[in-house]
């Protein structure tokens, strides 16, 4: 199977982060997606909104968002392998990784208000607003331990994981283990593993 993905990606590297985990193998390939530069090819063969990550199945169907690829990683799998196959803690860790998830998609807009989008029309109290969540979201992790226990990682730890991946990547000076020091303990183990070694960030 294909991951079309872009090194910087924190979503495609959950992708790629539960693919190992999960002991499946992909075969990378890096998409050239940026806004306001339309890659049509792309869009035409594999995802019409031009977003990676993107999975090409060996049946040449297409998949995408990241939640949908790692669900169906997680049924190929097997299934109740990265979350509960089915009951309340389904739902519970689905909730925790739409929190990790909504907490990346605010630090990746920041990074585009910030850097791609023209000065003239960045808009500060917006970007302190989408901060502001990423702050809230951390402060929840750091409050239920529950959320980061386990030997092994699961659906939601991952995207956590790949989130403070990726703001230590765009945003080292953010201050993130100061504030919530159990959640950098945590996250100190979680990024040995080979699954996170082997997906760094621009890697
Ligand atoms: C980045 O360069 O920060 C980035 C690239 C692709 C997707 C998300 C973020």
């Amino acid at each position: 199977m294909k991951l079309c993905h872009a090194p910087a990606s924190p979503f495609a590297r959950k992708v790629r982060v539960c693919a190992e985990e999960l002991g499946i193998p992909l075969t990378l390939e890096t998409v050239q997606v940026a806004p306001t530069q339309p890659n049509r090819d792309f869009a035409d063969a594999v995802n019409p909104l031009r977003k990676i990550p993107a999975l090409v199945t060996d049946d040449g169907e297409a998949l995408y968002d990241s939640t949908v690829i790692c669900l169906y990683l997680d049924a190929r799998a097997g299934g109740g392998k990265l979350l509960p196959a089915e009951g309340p803690g389904r739902w519970r860790m689905l909730t925790a990784h739409a929190l990790a998830n909504g907490m990346t998609e605010a630090a990746v807009t920041i990074r585009y208000e910030s850097v791609v989008r023209p000065e003239p029309q960045r808009w500060q109290a917006w970007i302190d607003d989408q901060m502001d969540r990423i702050w809230a979201g951390l402060d929840w992790f750091e409050r239920h331990p529950e959320a980061r226990a386990g030997a092994t990682p699961d659906l939601a730890q991952i995207a956590l994981g790949c989130l403070l991946g990726y703001l230590d990547f765009r945003f080292a000076d953010c201050g993130w283990r100061a504030r919530c020091p159990a959640v950098a303990d945590w996250y100190a183990t979680m990024r040995t593993r080979p699954s996170f070694q082997r997906s760094e960030p621009g890697g």
